[in-house]
Order: C-alpha cells, then sequence, then structure tokens
C-alpha cells in the first residue's frame, strides 16, 4: 500500500523531522480506539460517523491526518470522508490557535480530577473548553479517552501526552510550554 500521509503540523522540507505515518499509528493508542469502532462496522462505508465521533471524542478535533487514515481504513473517496467531517457542525477539523490542548474527560480521568484540570487550565489560560485565547497561542478541547487510562488524569499538548497532571500545577505545565515554544 502506498503511503502518503504527512503528520500535520511537521511539513517535510522545513528542517523537522517528519513522522513516519505508520509510526503515528503505532505509538498512538487513539488509533486503536477508532479501529475498534471501523471493526464493529466491518470497515463498511455505513461506519464513517461513528468512526469520526470516535476521533473526535480521542482527539479533540479531526486532523489531516486522522481523516486521511479513516479514509483509507474504510476505502471511501476522500472528498465523501472530508464532506461529512465539515457537514456536521459537531466535528471540528482545526484548533484555531497556534497550540492546541486536550482534556481527557473519559470516566478514568474524570474520576482522577479531569474537570478540576481543566477548570485549573481554563481559569489560568483565559479561555473556555472549545476556544481559543485572545492571542490565537492556545486552543483548549476535550475529548474521551486517549487510551492512556493509567496516566490519568490526562492531557496532551500539541499532540504530546501527559499523564497524572493535577489542578494545582497544570496551569503552570502548558505556560512552560508555551514559553518555551515562543524562544524558539
Ligand atoms: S479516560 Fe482519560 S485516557 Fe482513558
Amino acid at each position: 500500500m502506498t503511503n502518503t500521509l504527512t503528520p500535520p503540523g511537521r511539513p517535510v522540507g522545513d528542517g523537522a523531522v517528519a513522522v513516519k505515518p505508520d509510526d503515528r499509528l503505532a505509538a498512538d493508542k487513539r488509533y486503536k480506539i477508532i479501529e475498534a469502532t471501523m471493526r464493529r462496522y466491518g470497515y463498511q462505508g455505513h461506519g464513517l460517523i461513528e468512526a469520526l465521533h470516535s476521533a473526535q471524542e480521542a482527539f479533540g478535533y479531526l486532523d489531516d491526518f486522522t481523516l486521511k487514515y479513516i479514509t483509507r481504513a474504510l476505502r471511501l473517496p476522500p472528498s465523501k470522508v472530508f464532506g461529512v467531517a465539515t457537514f456536521y457542525n459537531h466535528f471540528t477539523l482545526k484548533p484555531q490557535g497556534v497550540h492546541t490542548c486536550v482534556v481527557c474527560l473519559g470516566t478514568a480521568c474524570y474520576i482522577k480530577g479531569a474537570r478540576e484540570v481543566l477548570s485549573a487550565i481554563e481559569s489560568g489560560h483565559g479561555v473556555k473548553a472549545g476556544g481559543t485565547t485572545a492571542d490565537n497561542q492556545l486552543s483548549l478541547l476535550t475529548a474521551r479517552c486517549f487510551g492512556s487510562c493509567a496516566l490519568a488524569p490526562v492531557i496532551t499538548f500539541d499532540g504530546e501526552t501527559i499523564g497524572k497532571v493535577a489542578p494545582q500545577t497544570v496551569a503552570g505545565q502548558i505556560a512552560q510550554r508555551l514559553a518555551t515554544s515562543a524562544l524558539r
């Protein structure tokens, strides 16, 4: 199978080392969750909406890489998958901010205080879940289960999984990452 996927935000040729698509699929457990949904529908096209829901819940939004992954797995025309993803308001294709933080609100994380973690980020960075800060630096999203429940409560920052976060320190952790990236 020819593999032409390029992870979003890591364009080849700008000096960044591109992650090989299959590495990303293997390394990120969230794809197993989406895979399980598609398997439940026999990898048939009628499972598209559920696959998109599953991806949105796992990642908080649907990036180009994930849409192409679903397109290939269900053997659908890209126009169909992108068409459905853009038609429904429920689906978010791309966070607006330069950086993206996703807070898992799945059961394991919820029990371990994910709601408090989310509140701490909201108040610490002046942004509500689903929104982007006024300076456009940070989009805050929520999702359900990253597949890393043992690390609950879990957030991701620009795709990096950060486990066992605490409401008292999480806003600072994010601020540190934002500051570090601003220096680059
Ligand atoms: S419930 Fe949060 S990673 Fe599974």
